[in-house]
């Protein structure tokens, strides 16, 4: 899957030849799963047709500040458009186009969308290879990068003048391929490996029967997902569940008991750069394992059990430059309780759920959670969905590792 995929993109066409190669530009964003809309400067209008433009990105293409084909004219709002973006790509971006966004002229549309935008905003020059190498041009790239814009430069090939040299607008695909490269490469767990557990434990009882609990997973894959939409390569450890997730930055481990999950997070954790244990471990198993299927020759049946490994507290002895984190879910004294367990288990940070709050919790989508580092600081959160949580969770992390 494309990093691009959910993105919405702007694409912004100035009035150039290269122009023509922007209905293949929406096309592959459109590929990559994003949404587009276009923007394109009046003159662009003679190089490629709105309707083209807008029969492949499904919208109508903006163009001037009022909508003139309707007698009661209707304003375009740049400021919307700006804000709609998720990445805003100039393509092919002229060099009267790229000198008045580095002034900040705003006469067309396009330039006052620039303005109002806040998104990361790419830029493909393209232009005669004498206009490419001009001191303003030059100037306009310089200060265009002194804004944070990315440019996306141009290849040498034979150009519309005629003459072979530096100024082609790059290809549809790699200009695709560059800002895949450059979100992914800024992502802030680009180079990280997280290893995450989910999903409760089965504790055979004999071959058909065991004990398990409610705990849906959904937890430990939500914060699978943010940490891979982070740039993490993940490691998801999980009990049974029906829970599933298709990235190619998430390798999935099945286990059943807490003994083979203790295994397996074992046989990853040195390597990782963060633990984050959400499973639901059964804190005690049979400590006999009947082979056969138990009879109910008596009217009661007595099972020992005995306690399985604390995985979390396993981690916590031998942990070096890992960010270790555990969660608690707590019915009374809950504050002190997590705290005192983010001690014992040695932990960078306890992710506390009450069962006294709605909604949080076993099997539902929303949690209400509360964070509790090792420097004692508390923060409490509203009830929110279990996406949001792990957003929350992996952004508060982030802020922990960088500091
Ligand atoms: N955990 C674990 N291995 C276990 C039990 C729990 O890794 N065998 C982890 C859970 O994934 C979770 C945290 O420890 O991150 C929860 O601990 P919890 O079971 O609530 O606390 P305990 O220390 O077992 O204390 P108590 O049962 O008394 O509340």
């Amino acid at each position: 899957m494309s990093i691009l995929s959910g993105k919405k993109v702007l694409l912004g066409i100035t009035a150039g030849i290269a122009a023509y190669k922007t209905a293949s530009l929406v096309r592959l964003f459109i590929k990559s799963g994003s949404e587009v809309k276009v923007v394109m400067t009046p003159a662009a209008k003679d190089f490629i047709t709105p309707l083209t433009l807008s029969t492949l990105s499904k919208h109508p293409v903006y163009s001037s500040f009022t909508n003139e084909d309707d007698d009661n004219a209707v304003w375009n709002n740049h400021v919307d458009l700006g804000l709609w973006a998720d990445l805003f790509v100039i393509a092919p971006a002229t060099a009267n186009t790229l000198s008045k966004m580095s002034n900040g002229a705003s006469d067309n549309l396009l330039l006052a969308t620039y303005l109002s935008a806040k998104c990361p905003v790419y830029f493909a020059p393209a232009m005669d290879l004498d206009m490419y190498k001009h001191p303003s041009t030059l100037e306009s790239f310089k200060k265009l990068n002194e804004f944070g814009n990315i440019m996306i430069p141009a290849t040498s090939g034979e150009l519309a003048s005629g003459l072979v040299g530096e100024g082609r607008m790059a290809e549809p695909e790699d200009i695709v391929s560059f800002i895949e490269k450059d979100i992914l490469g800024k992502l802030p767990l680009r180079g990280k490996t997280v290893l995450i557990t989910a999903g409760p434990t089965y504790e055979a009882i004999d071959p058909v029967r065991f004990i398990g609990n409610h705990s849906s997973g959904k937890m430990g894959f939500e914060i699978a997902k943010a940490a891979a939409n982070m740039g993490a390569e993940v490691i998801l450890v999980t009990g049974p569940t029906h829970q599933n997730v298709s990235n190619s930055l998430i390798s999935i481990k099945p286990v059943v008991s807490a003994q083979n999950m203790y295994d397996e997070v074992h046989k990853y954790f040195k390597a990782s750069d963060i633990g984050i244990l959400s499973a639901a471990v059964a804190d005690f198993k049979p400590k006999e394992v009947a082979s056969q299927k138990i009879k109910k020759k008596s009217d009661t049946l007595t099972l020992e059990l005995e306690k399985t490994k604390d995985i979390l507290a396993s981690l916590g002895e031998i942990k070096k430059q890992q960010y270790l984190v555990g969660f608690a879910l707590e019915t009374n004294n809950e504050l002190e309780n997590a705290k005192g367990k983010l001690k014992r288990k040695n932990l960078n940070l306890i992710v506390l759920n009450s069962l006294n709050d709605k909604g949080a919790g076993f099997k539902t989508d929303t949690n209400k959670v509360t964070f509790i580092d090792d420097k004692e600081n508390v923060s409490e959160f509203q009830l929110k969905s279990k996406s949001e949580v792990a957003s929350d969770l992996l952004n508060k992390i982030i802020s922990e590792i960088d500091a």
